[in-house]
């Protein structure tokens, strides 16, 4: 059968990787790359490291506003349908290369299968829940990572196509991370020790874009980082920002604050593994410090992933006062979180692709 796969940003690139695999055994993959990311650390890195295929179609389509981007995507990847003509199309996450695929295959009736159906945070301000809406409830088969999500499916009315297949995100911790301790080199160049400093990511618009939320993380950091070293690979969309905002001089200047440039995957892995704690608000790097069985602090009032919180080893809290993210309340958070220890399969066994393809070639 042919399956048509859309994707277009990192985490899509890494949740693709081992489905992709799978999938070619007993199908053919036609690969479209949105050009949502185009930056060689936010996308070649990928396909280079993880061994994913060179999309067969770039489209080439880059930064703009919501609906500028997601429209010019749409034109493009419905001309390649009514091409390609395929069975099935594949799509993954809640990026706006999620909802262009999802639009365009349902208006040209062809079937939808949506890896990591079912995550909901109940705030339509989050431009990704309206993609992970929209894309469950036009989608003929929904995998779903967790029961939650499972059950967040089923309140919504789907029952049909909706399988508990675990999360490919565990499938790729499992098979890189050895790779990754083999071969890593990140913390020795640069100069740090295992268990000695704190990972950090931010990039969700809320949390960059507007100028008194951004700050006021900033100067948590600074203050964070005169006990302990900070590890912060920055999302461009981030680094743009913080110079706007005239902050990147404070941040280089620190001498605790290792700002890097966003890391590969193995890198990634690997520096997830061996940090004390993680502070993000990336729902893929809550899961992953979740699956590496280290504390974790989103910034952010709700998650995507709410199992990590009730298993106690994610904190989110009421990180704001007078509507703006508040300083001191991340401060507290990092210092007196103390997790739960006891992990469970709550993201099933590392066997997520390959259930999702039986599913798939069980529906032809
Ligand atoms: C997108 C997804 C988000 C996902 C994130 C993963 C949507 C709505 N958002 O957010 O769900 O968590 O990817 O990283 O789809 N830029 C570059 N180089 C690039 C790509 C982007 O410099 O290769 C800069 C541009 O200034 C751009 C900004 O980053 O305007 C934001 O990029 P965009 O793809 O719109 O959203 P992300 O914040 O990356
Ligand atoms: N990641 C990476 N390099 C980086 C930062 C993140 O490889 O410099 C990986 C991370 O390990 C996870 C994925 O990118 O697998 C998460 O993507 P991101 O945070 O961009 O998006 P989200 O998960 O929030 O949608």
């Amino acid at each position: 059968m042919k399956i048509f796969t859309v994707l277009g940003a990192r985490p899509q690139f890494i949740k693709a990787a081992l489905v992709s695999k799978e999938l070619r055994k007993n199908h053919t993959e036609v690969l479209i790359h949105t050009g949502q990311h185009y930056d060689k650390r936010l996308s070649e890195v990928f396909f280079e490291e993880m061994g994913i295929p060179q999309p067969d179609y770039n489209l080439g389509i880059g930064s703009s506003s919501h609906a500028h981007q997601t429209g010019l995507m749409m034109i493009e990847i419905e001309k390649l349908l009514s091409s390609e003509n395929p069975d099935l199309v594949l799509l993954y996450g809640d990026t706006n290369s999620t909802l262009a695929g999802a639009l365009s295959a349902a208006k040209l009736q062809i079937p939808i299968a949506h890896v990591e159906a079912g995550p909901r945070m109940y705030d339509k301000s989050v431009p990704e829940e309206i993609n992970r809406v929209m894309t469950d409830h036009i989608s003929t088969l929904l995998f779903a990572p967790t029961v939650r999500a499972m059950e967040n499916l089923n309140k919504e009315g789907l029952f049909e196509g909706v399988y508990l297949t675990g999360d490919v995100m565990l499938d790729n911790f499992k098979y890189f991370l050895k790779k990754a301790e083999k071969g890593s080199q990140i913390l020795d160049t640069l100069n740090l020790e295992k268990k000695d400093y704190i990972l950090v990511t931010i990039h969700r618009a809320r949390n960059t874009d507007v100028e008194k939320n951004l700050r006021n993380i900033v100067d948590a950091l600074l203050i964070i980082s005169k006990e302990t070293d900070i590890l912060f690979p920055l999302h461009p969309r981030t680094k743009k920002f913080l110079t706007e905002y005239e902050l990147m001089d404070t941040l280089i200047k620190s001498p605790n604050i290792h700002l890097i440039k966003p890391v590969g995957y193995l890198d990634m892995l690997f520096i997830t593994k061996n940090s004390k704690i993680i502070v993000t608000d990336s729902g893929g790097l809550q899961k992953e410090a979740y699956f590496a069985k280290v504390p974790c602090i989103t910034v952010d009032t709700s998650t995507g992933w709410p199992e990590t919180v009730q298993q106690g080893e994610n904190k989110i809290f009421d990180n704001v006062n007078n509507g703006f993210i508040n300083s001191d309340k991340i401060i507290n958070a990092i210092r007196t979180f103390q997790t739960s220890n006891k992990y469970k399969n709550i993201f099933g066994d590392g066997n997520a692709s390959t259930k999702i393809e039986n599913i798939i070639t069980g529906f032809f």
